[in-house]
């Protein structure tokens, strides 16, 4: 046999017994096809073989040729089982993995959140009620039947003090039911002149589209010498003005509270059906009334002054109290003050 015969039978059978493993140690379909190009490829190991068939003698260039198609086959099927190999543990590992949750939500950059509307609004009405003068003052939530409803002149059986419409605890204690409570704090613990507001939480057994079990009110009071209602409607105009917007109007309808003589309530020109001059056209949020209640006020009644030792005879005061999700209800057409507590995110991000 001829040199060239036997390199090329060496050659031959080095390939024939370690083109499996290099094929079992590709891992990849690219590491598979790159092992394959190798010994097939243009320039590959059998493909230089075959090139040097010409230099074998015709005697035994048969032989060869047939051993190497033989092994050309062997390799090409070797290579297409263990590319189907590689391909079923593909699919295999995709079945197995943890499956994909078509519904969660994209990847998104983080989200900047913002103060909640009721907290917005609250902020704004103490902003401007603090630049006309006034002090925040707190208190806490469970509160006495004396602060709350007592010495703010509501009779024993007053409607409001009643099972039904207050949440007690225990040892005559409630949950406030308004911030009122705070004009009984203040007065008993500072002498006059003074001047308050009081934002804060307060809780009734209400539950509907207008009502909610616990509600947010900013109380505002002031005493001090010879206060008249004017000073009250100067307050309120000047607060409208700047909450509202310039010329808001407002007015006063005669109403009841235990704890102020004369009492009013107040409603403020609708934002939502004002014309360009100044006039409303009257709409759906307004009722066609083209006025909006917002809150209820008066002169601080002498017997609230005298519960809580202070002189009438020298002493007098205005006091009004607003709900800041009514407030909010107003500025910003709400439907449904449900929404304001549901924290549904699509709701709060048009804020
Ligand atoms: N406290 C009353 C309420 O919760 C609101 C109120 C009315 C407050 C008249 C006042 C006032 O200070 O003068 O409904």
């Amino acid at each position: 046999m001829s040199e060239q015969a036997q390199s090329i039978e060496r050659s031959l059978s080095t390939l024939r017994a370690t083109f499996r493993g290099r094929f079992e140690a590709a891992s990849t379909e690219q590491s598979l096809r790159d092992e394959n190009a190798k010994i097939l490829g243009k320039k590959g190991e059998l493909t230089a073989i075959l090139k040097q068939m010409g230099g074998v003698p015709a005697d035994a260039r048969k032989a060869i040729g047939e051993v190497v198609n033989t092994l050309k086959q062997e390799v090409e099927a070797a290579f297409a089982e263990r590319l189907a190999t590689i391909a079923r543990a593909a699919r295999q590992a995709e079945l197995d993995a943890p499956p994909f949750d078509l519904t969660l939500p994209a990847r998104l950059p983080a989200q900047l959140g913002h103060a909640h509307p009721i907290s917005r609004v609250r902020d704004e009405i103490v902003d401007v009620l603090v630049s006309l003068g006034f002090a925040v003052h707190d208190g806490p939530e469970v509160e006495l039947e004396e602060n709350n409803f007592t010495k703010l002149g509501f009779p024993p059986d007053h409607p409001a003090t009643d099972m039904q419409d207050s949440f007690w605890t225990t040892g005559g204690m409630l949950l406030r039911t308004h911030t009122s409570n705070i004009q009984v704090r203040a007065m008993t613990t500072h002498a006059p002149p003074m001047a308050f507001i009081a934002p804060g939480v307060v809780y009734r057994r209400d539950d509907d589209a207008t009502h909610s079990p616990m509600f947010h009110q900013i109380e505002c009071f002031l005493v001090d010498r010879q206060v008249t209602l004017a000073h009250l409607r100067g307050v309120l105009a000047e607060f409208a003005e700047r909450f509202f917007g310039a010329g808001t109007p407002v007015r006063l309808r005669p109403s009841y509270f235990p704890f102020v003589e004369p009492g009013a309530e107040v409603d403020v020109g609708c934002p939502f059906c004002k014309r360009p001059d100044g006039t409303r056209a009257g709409c759906s949020v307004c009722k066609r009334t083209g006025w909006i209640e917002i809150l209820g006020c008066g002169l601080i009644h002498p017997t609230v002054f005298e519960s809580c030792g202070i002189d009438p005879e020298q002493w007098t005061g205005f006091a009004f109290g607003m709900g800041v999700e009514r407030v909010a209800i107003v500025k910003y057409g709400i439907p449904d003050i449900r929404l304001l507590f549901e924290n549904d995110p699509r709701f709060l991000a048009q804020f």
